[in-house]
């Protein structure tokens, strides 16, 4: 294996404007290059609040909206139309402004709850191949998606049910690690002198829930307001 490969590739940038423009960037290079090679683009969407700016960045691109495919790395159970509910963001701010057609968004039905929503989300990746990119958030204990710190690792499913999330709402919905692991390129946005703690874990070998995401290519952090001591 090459050396880059599995490897964590860390990159600061001085302001918040360049890394959301930097994750832009890559993204639009990924979906040219996906699309090139195989027609489509399958896009893992982040939640929470980082990537919100980001995607809006990407509806201004010049791009084949028609061949994206749009999931989602992790979903609160909230009625559908729930103001903190991740796939309300994603429409909001990107997706009624592009024209990826509708039954190429693949929301998670986490309004079904976390049993039932996860393994019909299960379903719907069942046969999808790897992923072209996975964008994914850090939270100040070190979770990603929803995979939390303590919480025991279920990859008996492609989605699998969350109970109990530190971060508010308890039930939650979140792609598998293994699941998440199947993608062809990862990308982390880390902002906020919060995430310091769990940034310094990451780097020096303390097993955070990020650190579960391992794809054979490696993954690349962009960072903002963290130290990269
Ligand atoms: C969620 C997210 C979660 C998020 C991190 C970082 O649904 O809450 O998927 O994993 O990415 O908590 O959130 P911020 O970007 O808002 O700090």
């Amino acid at each position: 294996m090459k050396m880059q490969d599995k490897q964590v590739r860390w990159q600061h940038f001085d302001s918040i404007d360049c890394l959301r423009h930097a994750v832009c960037d890559s993204i639009a290079l990924s979906a040219s290059r996906a699309i090139a090679q195989s027609g489509r683009f399958t896009l893992v969407l982040a939640g929470g609040n980082t990537p919100r700016a980001i995607y809006r960045l990407l509806r201004d691109l010049p791009m084949d909206w028609t061949k994206w495919h749009v999931y989602h790395g992790d979903e609160r159970c909230l009625p559908a139309d729930h103001e903190d509910r991740n796939s309300l963001m994603v429409e909001q701010v990107l997706l009624e402004h592009v024209a990826i057609p509708a039954h190429q968004v693949h929301h998670m039905p986490a309004e079904l709850g976390p049993v039932e929503g996860a393994k019909a989300y299960a379903k719907i990746l069942q046969g999808l191949g790897s992923f072209d990119l996975v964008l994914l958030g850090l939270g100040e204990d070190g979770h990603t998606a929803s995979l939390f710190p303590g919480h025991a690792l279920d990859n008996s499913d492609y989605a699998v049910p969350v109970f109990n999330s530190p971060k508010p709402p308890a039930e939650r919905i979140t792609l598998s690690q293994q699941r998440l692991n199947d993608a062809q390129q990862v990308i982390f946005i880390v902002s906020g002198a919060g995430k310091q703690q769990a940034v310094d874990q990451w780097r020096t070998g303390v097993a955070i829930p990020a650190t579960l995401i391992a794809p054979a290519k490696g993954v690349d952090v962009y960072c903002y307001e963290v130290a990269l001591a």
